[in-house]
């Protein structure tokens, strides 16, 4: 999709990714209107950029239909959706994780990537067409035992993000994933940076997460349900999915449902 001129909306843009890629899409010449839970954080970000910033929670599901209404009412469309807001919680030892702790992350990880993808079909079906992108993670495509329930969080978007993918392109929508590894945010917390940063482990800049969002939001339409991985000093690598192994039946030796087959879509895709 040619970016400029068009409309971002970006979720979490008071902070990290979220406030970097609302930067770069408005270099791009977007307008951009940024949501967050903290709106004088969104504000700070993005009254300078001439755009709008609303304060909103995600995992809200009347707030962020509000939002999306908002946007196009004012700015005349959702172009990209990018939805990025989450948080980590680092409970490691599963015996330890509250139920509180629980429904706080599922809340903006999962629904508000959910919520927000309706809300963002909804709206671009009108417009016919547009471009999705969450952020989900490294710990969307691997095990990251640090933090398992974030973890599943990411796994969840990016199955989501790659199911509803070949549904929304006959409306003209793409939808992708970001997959970082660990950036320097807010996020991380200060222990866990200077800890990482006494290992000489490499953080990458927010900037670098932006560069994907646009490498998504204009690549081909073939592209779609891709999930970008950012890893310090690497341009933005599409994941590879590897084939599941296919049902082996009596007799039916190399024959593969086509609903397996990598030449043609079908219920199960890679
Ligand atoms: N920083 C990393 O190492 C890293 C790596 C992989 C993925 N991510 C993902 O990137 C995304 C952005 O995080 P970040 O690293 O920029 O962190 P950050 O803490 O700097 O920014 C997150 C922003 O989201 C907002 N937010 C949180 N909950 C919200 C809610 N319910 N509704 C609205 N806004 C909400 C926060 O107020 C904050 O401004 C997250 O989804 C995170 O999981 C981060």
């Amino acid at each position: 999709m040619e970016l400029d001129g068009k409309v971002a909306l970006v979720t979490g843009a008071g902070s990290g990714i979220g406030r970097a890629t609302a930067q770069r899409l408005a270099a791009e010449g977007m307008r951009v209107c940024g949501i967050d839970l903290d709106t004088d954080a969104a504000r700070a970000v993005v009254e300078p950029l001439g755009g709008l910033a609303l304060g909103a929670d995600v995992s809200d599901p009347a707030q962020v239909d509000a939002v999306f209404a908002e946007c196009a009412g004012t700015l005349g469309s959702v172009d990209l959706a990018f939805l990025n807001a989450g948080i980590a919680i680092g409970v490691a030892d599963i015996t330890e994780l509250g139920d509180a702790e629980y429904r706080r992350i599922m809340g903006p990880n999962v629904d508000g990537v959910i919520f927000g993808a309706r809300a963002a079909v909804r709206q671009m079906r009108t417009q016919g067409g547009g471009v999705i992108v969450a952020t989900a993670s490294l710990a969307g495509l691997i095990a990251f035992s640090p933090d398992p329930v974030y973890t599943a969080t990411k796994h969840a978007v990016v199955g989501f993000i790659r199911s509803i993918a070949p549904t929304v392109r006959a409306d003209g929508i793409t939808a992708h994933a970001v997959c970082p590894g660990l950036t320097d945010t807010n996020i991380l917390g200060p222990d866990t940076k200077d800890a990482l940063r006494d290992a000489g482990f490499p953080l990458m800049g927010p900037e670098q997460i932006a560069d994907a969002v646009v490498t998504a939001a204009r690549a081909p339409e073939s592209a779609t349900g891709t999930c970008w991985v950012c890893q310090p000093g690497r341009e933005p690598t599409p994941y590879v999915f590897h084939d599941v192994p296919g049902p082996r039946t009596e007799g039916a030796a190399g024959k593969v449902p086509p609903s397996l087959r990598d030449d043609e879509p079908g219920i199960f895709t890679r």
